[in-house]
């Protein structure tokens, strides 16, 4: 064990404590990563006593330029120290009231301390103590539950979660980050104590979801948050995606299921999570558009606009930033049906062009999604629309190089048409200008000054507009 305990401010600690003659110990999250190999930042140490002097004293031996941030409320301390963020906290008895996760704290020993943690593998600790240096000391059989991989409470599931119930949300963000199973006690608990998730502030929920949208399979989290009845909590929309109707023996196809696996999906391909984010939301007006055609069956016409309508009230709702972050998870939902369509038909320049100035530098982001959101099973379409793909990519590359039409200005602006004929700016401006991007859109002039200034000329006469001398 001494070997995981390499790090100058381990002995530093060790010496704090047998000088004051206090027991410290490290605890926690540090303590679950140096077994599952995930290296961490993060270092809590749990002192038997007062964890506020105890870190004034390690502060004062670490040197001058270390400052303490002292947080009397929760009766913690924290400090950085060598790139590490290190918080101390004196051990703690607490007990917990039904309308808040605030408790009310008592000093305490160190099982007092393990026994009020969330789960068996986040409530070791390893002693800093001279007599007993390096030991570990996991009363819940952590270690058995870090090899077999499951998330378990050290007391009665029920009083942990009902105590905090943020734990939920932790329980499903650990069996999604670590690949492990919620034993099944847990389970019923969660979904027992489902409505507990309300007394929680939206901003760590979110948090929490993020950290599951941000893991290499998200799915885990989403089942099981579905399962649990906490997603129709937490994210209403979302759990209106689940379901299958089927009229005169058509049904349509599970959406709740379908964006899940377009959100494992785009993780293969991307680390950012707004792309996560968009990959989640491409299909959220799924359900309000829904309608039964009888000559064509299932239809959501006009889903992604409408879903990209919905996005800033789900940003807002979720306290997700209100920010270019969102627009450009709108910009992705409303714009993810355009490269599989264009895939559909013939590949025409003009259509290649529109979408391009679009979708600006975000083409490749859109491109990732929409390869995302390829999810048949049937063979032969999967070979289909990725060949036609391939196609629309490369027609990408090249139109992008003839024209440059990413982040695209038009040659010929509102200032030189109003210049050109002394105009004020009005209505002709306007028809004028647009006449000039349709046509380089549409491939019908050349991107350039000389054309786009013959043309302008041109329209101008059709207007009935005269050109200043
Ligand atoms: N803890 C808890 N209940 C909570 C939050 C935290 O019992 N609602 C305890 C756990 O022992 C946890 C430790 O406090 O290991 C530190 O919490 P935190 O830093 O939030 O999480 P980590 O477990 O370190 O994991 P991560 O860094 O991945 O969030």
């Amino acid at each position: 064990m001494k070997h995981h305990l390499q790090l100058p401010i381990f002995q530093v600690i060790s010496d704090t404590a047998a000088a004051l003659n206090v027991q410290a110990y490290v605890i926690g999250g540090y303590v679950r990563d140096i077994f599952l190999n995930r290296p961490s930042k993060d270092i809590d140490f749990l002192i038997i006593g007062n964890g506020i002097e105890f870190a004034e004293q390690v502060a004062k031996r670490l040197g001058k330029h270390v400052n303490v941030s002292v947080f009397r409320n929760f009766g913690t301390a924290m400090l950085h120290y060598q790139g590490l963020e290190i918080e101390f906290v004196g051990a703690r008895k607490e007990s917990y009231r039904n309308d808040s996760r605030k408790p009310v704290v008592e000093n305490g020993s160190l099982q007092d301390d393990q026994n009020r943690r969330d789960f068996s593998i986040n409530a070791m600790a390893i002693s800093l103590n001279k007599v007993d240096y390096g030991r570990l000391i996991d009363p819940f059989d952590g270690m058995e539950d870090l090899k077999r991989k499951i998330i378990r409470t050290p007391l009665d599931p029920g009083i942990t979660y009902s105590d905090d119930p943020l734990r939920m949300m932790r329980a499903i963000r650990f069996a999604t980050q670590l690949n492990f199973r919620i034993d099944a006690p847990s389970l019923e608990a969660i979904s027992a104590n489902k409505e507990r998730i309300t007394i929680v502030s939206k901003e760590r929920i979110t948090e929490e979801l993020n950290k599951i949208i941000l893991s290499e399979k998200p799915s885990i989290g989403f089942e099981l948050l579905f399962d649990t009845g906490l997603l129709k909590l937490i994210f209403p929309l979302m759990h209106e995606l689940h379901g299958v109707e089927t009229i005169n023996g058509k049904s349509h196809k599970d959406n709740f299921y379908h964006t899940l696996q377009v959100l494992d999906n785009i993780c293969e391909a991307t680390d950012d999570l707004w792309l996560r984010w968009a990959a989640i939301l491409h299909d959220i007006a799924k359900p309000p558009t829904k309608r039964f055609e009888p000559e064509h069956g299932w239809t959501f016409h006009g889903h992604e606009d409408r879903g990209a309508r919905m996005v800033p009230k789900i940003f807002r709702d979720l306290r997700l930033p209100q920010n270019e972050k969102m627009k450009f998870v709108q910009k992705m939902v409303a714009l993810h049906l355009r490269p599989i369509v264009l895939a559909q038909s013939t590949v025409t320049d003009s259509a290649v062009r529109r979408l391009l100035f679009e979708a600006g530098d975000d083409i490749d982001a859109l491109m990732t999604l929409c390869s995302a959101d390829i999810t048949t099973k049937n063979e032969y379409k999967v070979r289909k629309y990725k060949n036609n793909f391939e196609l629309v990519k490369t027609k990408l590359i090249e139109v992008e190089e003839k024209d440059r039409l990413r982040n695209w200005q038009p040659p010929v602006d509102g200032n030189h048409i109003m210049e050109a004929f002394g105009l004020a700016a009005g209505k002709e401006v306007g028809l004028i200008k647009n006449a000039i991007r349709e046509a380089i859109l549409e491939g019908e002039i050349p991107n350039s000054y000389e054309e786009a200034h013959a043309f302008m000329l041109q329209k101008g006469m059709e207007l009935g507009l005269k050109q200043k001398k």
